[in-house]
């Protein structure tokens, strides 16, 4: 008997989805440590393949090699999507008989990130398949959205067989599953979720989208360390993921590709959490500032940053205060910690301000995670702003990295951000010297200050 149950249990590694008879503290594929888990396999894969013979036995349409040159180009390869920043973010539309996976945690708004896409294409046939929402749950959500379509069809469903059936009942132009991790194939014993299941159904699903031709939406969970649940090759086999990040205390959100084999990586989509759905947010320098009405704070600087090819304003507020305690605090948000520990050792060394013996908080507004370097002179003058206690004008902006002797040093694309700064009615930009050499400045209507080195950039901000 308890051979039998051996014989049916298998360990797979949750990072590469490797498998391995018994247990085994690490990985033998990948090398990773402690990733095994057991599962219930059948002894067989015979059954699995045919699992998929809905969308095409595996083998059964043999591939023919063929010239690149000779490869016709579909006529229409990107379908657009509704939504202008998922277009963005998909590297200009959807393409056909690509897998895109949309990870995020849960009540974050992917359901009704997707449902509001599929609702507003009326040209297309769309099968959305929930596994965690009954077809009337999915009907009020559309009647919140305020939109109704008669080509979008909806069915609560769990098994992979069946989703099958559906399929070809419907002949989908376009798949939604929600969410990978709730369907299971029966030729699989673990249950849903598992990385089996996981892996065996993102596989037979791709290879339907490859085989018809139709793109394939997979939206999918976060485990706690905020990476997508399930095997890592869910990743390695989708086209693109998608994730779908924000702060619980604010209402926006951000959609960034995290791997897109058909557009760039940094792209980046936000939207709004409305009563009625997400809204699109086209200017986010507007929720990156504080409205601060005119009135001027200490602690507060303005940069310019730009994620993909887009620029836009972030404020960077900072709080430094004597040290009540022994050892200062130091505690970042939205910033990386050890650069701003580098920022302060410049500070402290190179301009002289005495910080060792103070804590200093620092936060970019908006929920948002910055790794642009440009921050760098932002986040040091709102620093050195709470610090002597001055305000930085409100229609002041900065941007530029600070090196470890105190040097602004040029970024990438200071036209675009300067440009930028001037369309929001920004007065004065602070930038790295010689970095807008050669651009027409006549047009603009704001002041673009050049610095070589943090102590200039202080006597021009606070005298
Ligand atoms: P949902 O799309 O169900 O999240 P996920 O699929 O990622 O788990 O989003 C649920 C949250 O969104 C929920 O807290 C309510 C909120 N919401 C709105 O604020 N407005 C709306 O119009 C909708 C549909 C949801
Ligand atoms: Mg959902």
């Amino acid at each position: 008997m308890a051979k039998t149950v051996k014989e049916r249990t298998r360990w797979f590694c949750t990072e590469c989805g490797a498998d391995t008879p018994k247990w085994e503290g690490r990985c033998p594929s990948c090398g990773a440590w402690n990733t095994l888990v057991e599962e219930r396999v059948l002894p067989t894969k015979k059954t699995i393949l045919s699992a998929g013979n809905a969308g095409g036995r595996a083998g059964a349409v043999r591939s023919v090699p063929q010239r690149v040159s000779e490869i016709q180009a579909g006529d229409e390869t990107r379908i657009q999507m509704p939504s202008k920043e998922l277009n963005r973010v998909l590297g200009g539309g959807l393409v056909s008989g690509s897998m895109v996976l949309i990870g995020g945690e849960p009540g974050i708004g992917k359901s009704t990130l997707v449902l509001q896409n599929v609702l507003a294409i009326k040209s297309r046939k769309i099968l959305y398949v929930s596994g965690e929402e009954s077809a009337t749950q999915i009907k009020m959500r559309a009647d919140r959205l305020g939109r109704m379509s008669d080509n979008c069809f909806v069915v609560t469903e769990t098994s992979l067989e069946n989703i099958f059936t559906h399929i070809a009942e419907v002949e989908p132009q376009l798949l939604i599953v929600d969410s990978i991790q709730t369907i299971a194939s029966d030729a699989i014993e673990s249950a849903a979720g598992s990385v089996s299941q996981v892996r065996e159904c993102a596989a037979t699903l791709l290879r339907y989208a490859k085989e018809n031709n139709v793109p394939v939406l997979l939206i999918g969970h976060i485990n706690k360390e905020g990476s997508l649940a399930g095997p890592k090759v869910l990743e390695h086999i989708v086209d693109a993921v998608l994730q779908f990040e924000g702060d619980r205390q604010y209402m926006y959100r951000i959609l960034r590709a995290t791997k897109n084999r058909f557009g760039n990586t940094s792209e980046l989509g936000i939207y709004e959490m409305c009563q009625r759905g997400l809204r699109e947010v086209t200017n986010p320098s507007e929720m990156l500032m504080s409205r601060r009405d005119g009135e001027d704070l200490s602690g507060c600087a303005i940069g310019v940053t730009l994620e993909g090819i887009r620029p836009f304003l972030i404020e960077a507020q900072a709080l430094v205060s004597t040290a009540a305690y022994g050892t200062p605090q130091r505690s970042v948000t939205g910033f990386d910690s050890k650069r701003m520990n580098m920022l302060l050792a410049v500070l402290e060394k190179r301009v002289g301000f005495k910080l060792a013996q103070k804590d200093v908080f620092l936060n970019i507004a908006g929920g948002l995670k910055v790794s642009d370097p440009a921050l760098d002179l932002a986040v040091i003058a709102a620093i050195l702003s709470s610090n002597v206690d001055m305000p930085v004008p409100h229609d002041v902006c900065l941007s530029g990295e600070v090196g470890l002797s105190g040097e602004i040093r040029p970024v990438t694309r200071m036209e675009q951000r300067v440009r930028e700064a001037d369309k929001l009615g920004m007065k004065t930009i602070i930038i790295p010297r010689g970095a807008m050499k050669g651009v027409d400045t006549s047009k603009l209507s704001i002041e673009v200050v050049e610095v070589d080195k943090v102590e200039e950039a202080f006597r021009h901000l606070f005298g």
